[in-house]
């Protein structure tokens, strides 16, 4: 294993290289390194730091850079559900923290993703009225394409595997599965200008870069979500801001 180690965000950090044997091909890549770290603590070092939670691919923390690919060489699935048969008997394996400015490094493999939540909070919700006469949200019917459509859109785990697969470091693939989810939906119309534009607006405040339809974004993404997204925050954002 050739791993990045850093001390924390103000530290410089560098590549360090773990041998690593007795791995099982049934293994899980995070289980792996949950070995590498046991020997490293055996040997009274410090283990390496690196992000996850649920291991089955909901919660969207376990993100590696693996061999220059985020979540590692296979597609549509997490870092956590790779597994080691993936790899071969003396493979070089590289690993290093998502790398994108608005993700600092926080220490080792564990980067800070705050960005995101700060452009869910910009729009990426809807308004509700709770003074006792709320309308069943099943009530009011919703078109079969329009609802799996809003669903594909609201499976984006927010892991930013996107941001890491961009040239540009642009987080408009998980913005505009933000905004689609909603936008797609009655009850996400009353606020759809300003989610668009807030949103939007937080997201360029954060650093993140600009679109230029490489497309890695959606080749790398574990849930599969589409480039149709990117086009409709873009109509969204239009038709927000010639509203003024
Ligand atoms: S769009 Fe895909 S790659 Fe980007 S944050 Fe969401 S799930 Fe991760
Ligand atoms: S640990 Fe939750 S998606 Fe991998």
């Amino acid at each position: 294993m050739k791993i990045w180690r850093q001390k924390d965000a103000d530290s410089k950090g560098q590549m360090v290289d773990y041998p690593i044997s007795g791995i099982e091909g049934d293994m899980s890549f995070l289980e792996m390194l949950d070995v590498l770290n046991e020997s490293l603590i055996n040997k009274g070092e410090e283990p390496i730091a690196f992000d996850h939670d649920c291991r089955e691919g909901i919660c969207g923390t376990c993100s590696l850079m693996i061999n220059g690919e985020p979540h590692g060489p296979d597609r549509l699935i997490t870092t956590c559900q790779l597994h080691m048969r993936r790899f071969k008997d003396g493979d070089t394996i590289v690993i290093e923290p998502f790398r994108a400015k608005p993700f600092p490094v926080i220490k080792d493999l564990i980067i800070d993703r705050t960005a995101f939540e700060r452009i869910q909070q910009a729009g990426g919700y809807v308004s509700v009225s709770t003074s006792g006469n709320t309308v069943d949200a099943n009530a009011i019917p919703i078109e079969k394409d329009k609802a799996d459509e809003a669903m594909d859109a609201a499976t984006c785990i927010g892991c930013g595997a996107c941001v890491a697969a961009c040239k540009n470091a642009s987080a408009m693939l998980f913005t505009s599965a933000k905004v689609s989810q909603f936008a797609l939906l009655p009850q996400g119309r009353v606020e759809a200008y300003d989610r668009a534009k807030n949103m939007v607006k937080q997201m360029d405040l954060e650093g993140f870069g600009n679109c230029t339809n490489t497309g890695a974004c959606e080749v790398e993404c574990p849930k599969g979500i589409s480039l149709i997204n990117i086009a409709r925050m873009n109509r969204e954002y239009l038709w927000a801001t010639s509203k003024g």
